[in-house]
């Protein structure tokens, strides 16, 4: 394996309780600047994943699909940026919603259908592929660049 091959985590999720487990997971390992891209079909489970993820970085908010307002903040162990760019139609459109902006800040930030924003992606970040398995979901963890793939194999133990 070279050394900036991503690595990965699978997990078979049966019920939405599983997808919120495994956002919780990855949410308690999260750091500063941490970038978490969803990508999946209309209705794979992106919120509800952030759902959990928030509950793992203690936040007391109450996350909801993001797509009628583009963003949401929460607060959290660490601020929590919930981003929905279903309806980006042109990667120009980032601008407009401080993209770079939120990128800088010191928390954190997930992104709905973030795929989207390919090319403006920073390198170093978390990626959950959802999918439609039988009655459940299949996620995919990738992580991306040193800091989040040093923390990947805690995640494959079930998290800090
Ligand atoms: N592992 C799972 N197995 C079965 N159902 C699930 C699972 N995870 C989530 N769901 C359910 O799928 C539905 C859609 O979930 P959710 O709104 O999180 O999807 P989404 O990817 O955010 O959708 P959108 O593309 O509209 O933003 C919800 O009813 C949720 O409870
Ligand atoms: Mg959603």
């Amino acid at each position: 394996m070279s050394a900036s091959a991503p690595t990965r985590v699978e997990r078979f999720l049966p019920n939405a309780q599983a997808t919120e487990a495994l956002g919780e997971t990855l949410g308690r390992l999260l750091e500063a600047h941490d970038l978490v891209v969803l990508t999946g079909a209309l209705g794979a489970g992106k919120t509800t994943l952030v759902r959990g993820l928030a509950r793992g970085l203690q936040s007391p908010s109450h996350v909801r699909s993001a797509s009628f307002a583009w963003v949401q903040e929460y607060r959290g162990r660490l601020a929590i940026v919930h981003l929905d760019l279903y309806r980006l139609t042109d990667i120009a459109q980032l601008g407009g919603i401080g993209w770079e902006e939120y990128v800088e800040r010191a928390g954190v930030m997930v992104v709905e259908w973030g795929e989207r924003a390919q090319g403006v992606l920073p390198a170093e970040r978390w990626e959950v592929e959802l999918s439609t398995e039988g009655e459940g979901r299949r996620a995919e963890v990738r992580a991306f660049g040193p800091r989040p793939s040093g923390r990947l194999p805690l995640l494959s133990r079930g998290g800090p």
